[in-house]
């Protein structure tokens, strides 16, 4: 198809291109096909392991999709200690972990000088420190990145303004938007990624949320589909589809060739080989959780979870399985994008031509 062939040199699509491969399955085969190629392409045949660390359920937002949102009064939540963090994040490290990703619910159960002692100390013990906490104020994504944090995921989770506003009560899509323009100037490696199957997204606002992951340059991009939740008000709404999830993870591929893009736990949850599939669809990275006991079962996103009763090692030693059974390899570098190797080069070049 014409179309597949030149954005397998080009890597631009047009809005309207984008709907059609989106609403038609006619292409689905040769879309995940070229996203594939395009994976090894430019980024290779080893996949990233990163180690996701839950530290926190403890939420102040109203999301109406979570199940971590502050009115669920059903699930018990937690908040690790500066020990007990950076003893799972030791342990991870000594599995072979070279990455260790630091997630909570949005709170400021931490304060600001704790958190920085957290992420110096992982950084001591030789990982790279990505950072996934939701909003905070300039002032805290400074002091972060000086305490040694290399980089940040905050999806945008739609770009239909009008549907932002209606999911996040008291949240506004704008500073979102200056969010992540802060976290880039910053200079942290920046992550973002959608939801897919939303109540009321069209696949217009699907086109246009990978317009804007390509404009906007990110050097990772997550995507999963929507699972409702119980104790939420979207519990009984038709969730996302696995499909279109992956048509959404193949056409990041081709638009942003460089990017580092997860194989979700979503993915997983919609399907027993989600994440191998999405891995053959374009995806270069997963993050398997590296929290223990029985936090694993209290950070319910959404239902169905994957591995809430394994532990970190057994999921490390899993995942590393499916990994080599589709004949690929478990990278030893430390999982930075491709696109963010190109663009720190870049820099380089323009201060010493500059100097
Ligand atoms: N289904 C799928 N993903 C969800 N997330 C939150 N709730 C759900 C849900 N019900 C995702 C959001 C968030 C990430 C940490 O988890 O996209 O950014």
């Amino acid at each position: 198809m014409d179309r597949i062939a030149k954005v397998l040199q080009t890597h631009e699509l047009s809005h309207q291109e984008l709907v059609e491969f989106l609403r038609s399955d006619r292409y689905d085969e040769a879309l995940f096909h070229a996203a594939d190629q395009t994976r090894e392409r430019y980024v290779g045949n080893d996949v990233h392991l990163k180690g996701l660390l839950e530290f926190s359920n403890i939420c102040t937002r109203t999301c109406h999709y979570c199940g971590l949102r502050v009115e669920n009064r059903f699930i018990k939540r937690y908040k690790l200690s500066s020990e007990e963090i950076l003893s799972f994040a030791r342990k991870a490290i000594d599995y072979g972990y070279k990455t260790i990703v630091l997630q909570s619910g949005e709170s400021h159960s931490y304060s600001m000088e704790a958190m920085c002692d957290i992420i110096a100390s992982i950084r001591a013990l030789g990982a790279t420190v990505t950072l996934s906490l939701g909003e905070k104020s300039e002032a805290e994504y400074q002091a972060y990145k000086e305490a040694g944090a290399n980089r940040y995921l905050l999806r945008i989770e739609t770009t239909d303004k009008a549907l932002y506003q209606s999911l996040h009560p008291q949240m506004s899509f704008e500073n979102r938007l200056k969010c992540l323009r802060i976290l880039k100037e910053l200079g942290y490696e920046t992550g973002s990624g959608s939801l897919v199957g939303l109540p009321g997204q069209s696949i217009t606002s699907l086109a246009n949320d990978l317009l804007f992951f390509k404009q906007s340059d990110f050097d990772m991009i997550g995507i999963g589909p929507f699972i409702p939740s119980e104790n939420t008000p979207l519990a009984q709404v038709k969730g996302g589809e696995f499909t279109m999830a992956l048509k959404m993870t193949a056409l990041v591929r081709l638009l942003l060739p460089k990017i580092n893009i997860p194989a979700t736990t979503a993915m997983e949850t919609l399907d027993p080989n989600g994440r191998a599939i999405a891995l053959k669809s374009g995806a270069n990275v997963v993050m398997p959780v590296i929290t223990e006991g029985e936090y694993r079962a209290l950070y319910r996103l959404y239902p169905g979870k994957i591995c809430i009763d394994d532990t970190p090692k057994h999921c490390r030693l899993c995942i590393s399985g499916k990994i080599i059974a589709i004949g690929r390899g478990i990278a030893d570098t430390n999982g930075d994008s491709e696109r963010f190797i190109v663009r720190q080069k870049e820099q380089r070049n323009f201060y010493d031509a500059n100097a």
